[in-house]
This record gives C-alpha cells, structure tokens and sequence, in this order.
C-alpha cells in the first residue's frame, strides 16, 4: 500500500546559518511513489535539504509539511547518515535495537533480526561488536537497521560512499526490495552510474536551489540546463 503520509511539501524553504544561505528558496512536492535521487556537486545543499525533509534542520523561512501530523511522520521515518553511527552493542543487538521501542512480540523481533542479518551476509557476525565491523558491513547493518522497522519512508545520505562495487550491489538490490515493498526512498549520491540506476526522479542541486527536476527518463538522457549538462561531463560549474 502506498504511504498515506504523502506528499511531502517544501514551501518557500530557506536556511540560513551567520548570515548565509544554506539553502533556498526551495518549493518541491514529493510525490508517493518510488525514489528520488538527489544529485549536485560538493556543498550545494544536498544534505542539508534532505535533512530539512526528515525534521532535523531548524528553517529560517517556509514550511515543510507531510499529509500526516508531525508526530506520525516522524514515526514512520528513517534516516541513514553517511557515516553510519553503530550502537556499542552486536551486531544483532543493532538490529533488535529499534523493534523493542515497538510491541511487537519477542519471537516476531528475533525472526525479523536474522531476516535481516542473513540478508546483509552477517548472520555469522551476530555476536561481533558492531563498532569493529569494516566500513562496508557497518553501512549494510546501518540500512537494515533503518529498514527493519519498515518505515514509510527512507532518507538515504550518500549510503555507497567508500563500497566496493560487490557491496553497492547488495545495497542497491536491499533498495530495490524496498521501493517493492513501497518504500519511498530519497537519497544522495555522487555515483551517477548508481543514479541512473535506481532513480524514478532526480533533483539537481546547485548552489542551495533546486536547479533542474525531472523525471529519471529525461534527466539523465536530456538534461535541460547548462549546469546539468556540464555536472554530467564532470565539469566544474561556476
Ligand atoms: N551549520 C552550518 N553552518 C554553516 N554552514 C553550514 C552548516 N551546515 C552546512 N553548511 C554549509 O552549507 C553548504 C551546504 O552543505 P551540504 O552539506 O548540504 O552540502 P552537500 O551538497 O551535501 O555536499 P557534499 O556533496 O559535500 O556532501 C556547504 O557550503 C556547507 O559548508
Ligand atoms: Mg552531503
């Protein structure tokens, strides 16, 4: 079933930080269904809109507002840092973590936790300290975490960051279980081959405004703007 906490609408959004603009004006809607990518050269804003969208950045100006109270949406919805923050706890214990703030029935939480551990390839790992797990392990365990409460929505900053290209396939085959499952996933990312492959729509960033939108069929084939087409070529843009 599709989320009823959608859309998610950003009016007249700006933030301000000594004087500078961060961000905005930014006006969006997200529609939902599916994934939105999110691209944009180094410090136009990528992180700090996605962290405007999940309620954690304070705005200087506008709103944005879900189809549900705040209190709901904030309930329904996870965020995975760049750098992923590991309980000091195992790796299981990093799993069960967010299913004992739920009522859900102990015997329910352990199927769930080795679902999830087998699914991220760290079944034999369950007992290891989560902190001493490789770069790589720790972002897998940090999406499942996310995802294991099934959220209905999923904010993604960067998530194949440092990965080989073995674990950026498994997060993205875990992303495409999700968005199956009707998961709405906005993420960032500076891996283009990865945007075209997961995005329904894309947002380019540039210098805090939303620059160019659309549909993934023709951003990435027929981007409209200068600034687009020179990312795309990996040009610096002024
Ligand atoms: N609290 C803050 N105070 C002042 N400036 C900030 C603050 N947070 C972010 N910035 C600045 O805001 C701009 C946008 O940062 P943001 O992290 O959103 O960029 P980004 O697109 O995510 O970049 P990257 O690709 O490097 O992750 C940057 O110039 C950054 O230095
Ligand atoms: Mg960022």
């Amino acid at each position: 079933m599709v989320s009823v906490m959608l859309p998610l609408t950003l009016k007249d959004v700006s933030v301000r930080r000594r004087g500078k603009r961060l961000l905005g004006p930014v006006n969006l809607t997200l529609n939902p269904e599916g994934l939105t990518m999110i691209v944009g050269p180094n410090g136009s804003g990528k992180t700090t809109l996605l962290r405007v969208m999940h309620g954690v950045e304070r705005l200087s100006e506008g709103s944005a507002t879900w189809a549900v109270p705040e209190e709901e949406a904030r309930h329904r919805q996870s965020y995975v840092f760049q750098t992923p923050i590991m309980l000091r706890r195992t790796v299981a214990d990093n799993l069960r973590y967010p299913l004992q703030l739920t009522a859900k029935p102990r015997a329910e939480i352990e199927e769930l936790v080795h679902h999830w551990l087998k699914r991220i390839g760290l079944d034999a790992r369950m007992g290891l300290q989560a902190t001493r797990l490789s770069g790589g392990e720790k972002q897998k365990l940090a999406l499942a975490r996310a995802l294991i409460r099934k959220p209905d929505v999923l904010f993604l900053d960067e998530p194949c960051a440092n990965l080989d290209g073995a674990s950026t396939r498994d997060i993205e085959t875990i992303l495409r279980g999700a968005l199956l499952e009707k998961t709405r996933i906005i993420m960032t990312t500076h891996d283009l081959g990865q945007a075209r492959r997961l995005a329904g729509d894309a947002l380019f960033m540039l210098h805090g405004v939303v620059h160019e939108r659309g549909p993934a069929s023709d951003f990435f084939s027929a981007p409209q703007t200068a600034e687009l087409q020179a990312f795309f070529r990996g040009d610096i843009i002024a």
